[in-house]
């Protein structure tokens, strides 16, 4: 009998056509726990709730979990184990498109690059002006990654021999990749208090859950800005809001958000951030890749190879 593999709705086309060469009993649709009954497979996305309750729906026979996601998130990833189900991920092909997003945000930021679109678009320019929109220059000041993985450490690359930026990072693990940009690690505390940008690329467990609150943004210069494109819940986003609010920080960079898609209250008012929708990952080329990554784990995995 053909093994069922349940395909989450809007999975890009490139997945399916590998699954369907293998010959699976390929079902797409949007209700895991009932559409997925009986699969041995699932190919899921991040905004896929997988918890115990939707593991035990599918059933006994479930071998694997695959997210197109780098992150792990929204898997109970410890009761899968507990059910010897294999739950896997699609990391490194998506690191450049992330970094370069990261970048983007950081320069929408520091050349006020939305605001100045606002402007122009509501027809309020009035022609050049010595303090028009003045931002920030990058080169000779100082990034602080936090967390110093592929995407913090590609991040890191653009901007150290890009840009002319100073490295320092901060990783719960080490000692990290710190070769690729000869930074050193430091302390999230001193860290938050030298850098002039810090960006967020932690995965989301619970020792990151408000990695920066209250706290932290007190540490942060007035003058330094923040980026994150890791997961929302890394950062305290009511915290956020009011440090952004207060100008306690100069800016933030978001593309996640903790309570997605919603965000907090004030958010959208301030001047002083940049907004966009989880996009990330969202060029052509790593979602195809991220895709097909994600289908070849469950390949892999129900092979056996
Ligand atoms: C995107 O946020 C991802 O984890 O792939």
């Amino acid at each position: 009998m053909k093994q069922k593999v349940f395909v989450v709705r809007d999975v890009p086309k490139e997945a399916v056509m590998l699954l369907k060469k293998e010959g699976y009993a390929l079902v797409q649709g949007k209700n895991i726990k009932e559409e997925g009954k009986g699969a041995s497979g699932l190919l899921c996305f991040l905004t896929s709730k997988v918890d115990k309750e939707t593991m035990d729906a599918i059933g006994p026979q479930l071998k694997i979990i695959s997210n197109m996601a780098s992150g792990l998130d929204n898997i109970d990833v410890s009761y899968a184990k507990k059910q010897n189900i294999t739950v896997t991920n699609t990391p490194g092909v998506l690191t450049e498109t992330v970094a370069e997003h990261t970048v983007a945000l950081l320069l929408s930021l520091t050349r006020r690059i939305v605001e100045g679109d606002s402007l122009m678009r509501k027809k309020e320019y009035k022609g050049w002006s010595p303090d028009l929109l003045m931002g920030d220059e990058l080169k000779g000041k100082t990034l602080g990654i936090v967390g110093h993985g592929r995407i913090g450490c590609r991040t890191a690359e653009i901007l150290q021999k890009g840009f002319g930026m100073k490295i320092m990072y901060y990783d719960i693990d080490g000692p990290a990749i710190h070769e690729v940009c000869g930074a050193r690690k430091y302390s999230l505390r001193e860290l938050l208090g030298r850098a002039d940008v810090v960006s967020l690329h932690v995965p989301l467990l619970a020792t990151t859950h408000h990695l920066i609150s209250k706290k932290e943004l007190n540490l942060m210069k007035k003058s330094a800005y923040i980026i994150n494109t890791s997961r929302g819940p890394v950062i305290d986003e009511e915290m956020l809001v009011e440090a952004l609010g207060k100008k306690k920080i100069a800016g933030a960079g978001l593309d996640v958000f903790e309570k997605e898609p919603k965000m907090a209250k004030g958010l959208s008012l301030l001047d002083n951030v940049v907004l966009t929708p989880h996009i990330g990952s969202a060029s052509r080329k790593a979602r195809v890749a991220m895709a097909q990554l994600a289908a070849k784990n469950i390949i892999r995995v129900l092979k056996n190879i």
